[in-house]
């Protein structure tokens, strides 16, 4: 079992949740409805896995997109014991009906149960025991505010620090009991992007290279070797970023390209372009936003001459 000092960075947060946690254990109360939001692989899932296990309570998990019709919520809040967590994954994808019909049960543990249809339906107002709402987003602006209102502790996660991902990637190596040198976690930290799901994904498959080649102890050289056959170069950026920054030089002279044409051009849905692939890039100021399309900066000019791993 994990414990929240197995949680990197958040110090504020989880230091709060600590106390909340230890609260609710003692008064035998519900934790305050709490929702968790931030990009792709940030720990959201991770932290409320922790807070369930330290509050040793029964969790069920729901996905937001399988949350449409309302039967799909009736069961679960009709059944729910007391003190019980619902995490509700990708929470800004349910249907805005069942949404309403959640209003009172966060707020008044309420719950009106619509029976039959037509002339011959009728409302049952149920009274729910008390229970814990958690929730995560990567979309918190298609949440509505009345539903972000209803929680009361809202946590918001962003990019990591290198030296918080250098932390996450020396607990993974020891618990993966493998051996890195200091300059090969270093290495590591600066091509994840920032990010700690990409930090393990990465650090997991430089394990199993080292496995196949009986490499003990993996230093800078066994690392760099291993990248440039996963294609992964400077900055952690791999070819699909390559590609994207390529075409956007190709477009230089007519001074930056729409998105539309940017997803023909690659081949990309849209949605992969504007989340997966140019949050990083914009960051990194690779690429700007201007009212023509997108433009690319003369850092990535720069970086396009040699993405090689020093
Ligand atoms: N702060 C952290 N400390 C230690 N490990 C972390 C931290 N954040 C994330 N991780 C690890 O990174 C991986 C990805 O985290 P997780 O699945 O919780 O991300 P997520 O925010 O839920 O992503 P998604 O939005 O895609 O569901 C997990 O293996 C998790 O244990
Ligand atoms: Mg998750």
């Amino acid at each position: 079992m994990n414990n929240f000092d197995d949680f990197v960075g958040q110090q504020r947060n989880i230091f709060l949740l600590k106390v909340l946690v230890s609260n609710c254990l003692k008064n035998s109360l519900p934790l305050k409805h709490t929702l968790i939001s931030g990009p792709p692989g940030t720990g959201k899932t991770f932290l409320i896995r922790l807070i369930a296990q330290n509050l040793e309570r029964p969790l069920i998990r729901l996905q937001g997109n399988n949350l449409q019709r309302v039967d799909d919520i009736n069961s679960i809040l009709m059944n729910i014991k007391e003190n019980s967590i619902i995490f509700i994954d990708e929470i800004h994808a349910i249907n805005p009906n069942i949404e309403e019909l959640l209003y009172s049960a966060m707020d008044e543990k309420m719950y009106s149960l619509f029976l039959g249809q037509g002339s011959n339906s009728k409302i049952i107002n149920l009274e729910l025991p008390p229970f814990s709402m958690l929730a995560a987003t990567t979309k918190i602006t298609q949440m509505s505010k009345p539903l972000v209102s209803r929680f009361s502790l809202k946590i918001y996660f962003d990019n990591y620090k290198d030296d918080e991902i250098r932390d996450i990637l020396t607990n993974k190596i020891n618990v993966l009991k493998c051996s890195f040198t200091k300059k090969a976690i270093d290495i590591l930290a600066t091509i994840s992007k920032n990010n700690p799901r990409i930090a393990i994904n990465t650090l997991e498959k430089m394990v199993e290279f080292a496995n196949y080649y009986n490499i003990e102890k993996v230093g800078k050289q066994e690392l760099k070797k291993f990248l440039e056959k996963a294609c992964i170069y400077k900055y952690g950026l791999c070819a699909e970023d390559i590609n994207y920054l390529k075409v956007l030089k190709n477009y230089r002279q007519s001074e930056g390209i729409g998105i539309q044409s940017l997803s023909t051009i690659l081949n990309y849905e849209r949605s992969h372009i504007e989340e997966i692939i140019e949050p990083f890039l914009l960051k990194k100021k690779l690429v700007l936003l201007s009212k023509r399309g997108r433009v690319i900066t003369t850092e990535a000019l720069k970086y396009l001459d040699d993405y090689s791993l020093n």
